[in-house]
């Protein structure tokens, strides 16, 4: 069983982001970016989502970058604010180890501690079980789904849409 840790993302660990992203672009309908953001742009959106104050974790196998999570702001006007949408992507290789549930949960803990209310998850295609199962499994309830909003290698994508409350969700207030 190898050493597996979830921990706060460093600019160190970017290349390693960028690599896992680019195999998703060139060969995924998860995302639909066409062209795969180099080192320099994945590292200016890092510091985008690290001024706001957003969550970002890695998995690290045996201290090997193999995954990442993080969430930024849903929408930019900001009665929006206390809702962010997320992202999650592990290498190929080690899908269905439980790797992306346990970012994911990791995700969710410290997005409640930081006082968001709604994690919205915007997913690329609705063949996408892998995505669509780690969101259900951590609660996440569906939505509904916005049909051929994509073209991506020569066919038409849908989008699922799926949200979890966190904490008080809409329940309270916030304070202040
Ligand atoms: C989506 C993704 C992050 C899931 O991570 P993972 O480590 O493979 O998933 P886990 O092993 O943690 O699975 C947790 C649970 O999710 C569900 N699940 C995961 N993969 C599934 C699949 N292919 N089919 C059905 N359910 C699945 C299961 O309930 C699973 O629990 P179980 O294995 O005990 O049955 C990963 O598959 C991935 O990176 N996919 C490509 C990129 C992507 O789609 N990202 C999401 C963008 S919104």
């Amino acid at each position: 069983m190898q050493a597996l840790e979830i921990r706060p993302t460093t600019a160190a660990d970017l290349p390693s982001i960028t690599g896992i992203y680019e195999h998703a672009v060139r060969y995924g309908t998860a995302t639909f970016e066409l062209i795969p953001p180099d080192v320099a742009e994945m590292t200016r959106r890092f510091g985008v989502l690290m001024d706001g104050g957003f969550p970002y974790f890695v998995a690290a196998l045996e201290g090997r970058v193999v995954g990442y999570a993080y969430a930024g702001a849903y929408r930019p006007r900001p009665a929006y604010r206390f809702t962010v949408e997320n992202s999650v992507y592990l290498e190929p290789a080690i899908h269905r180890r439980g790797i992306g549930l346990q970012l994911m949960q990791r995700l969710i803990a410290e997005s409640k501690a930081r006082g968001y209310r709604q994690m919205i998850a915007v997913i690329g295609d609705s063949a996408n079980a892998g995505s669509i199962g780690v969101h259900t499994k951590c609660g996440f309830q569906m939505i509904g789904t916005h049909p051929n909003v994509g073209l991506k290698f020569g066919r038409w994508l849908d989008t699922v849409m799926m949200q979890l409350a966190i904490g008080e969700g809409g329940t309270t207030l916030p304070a202040g």
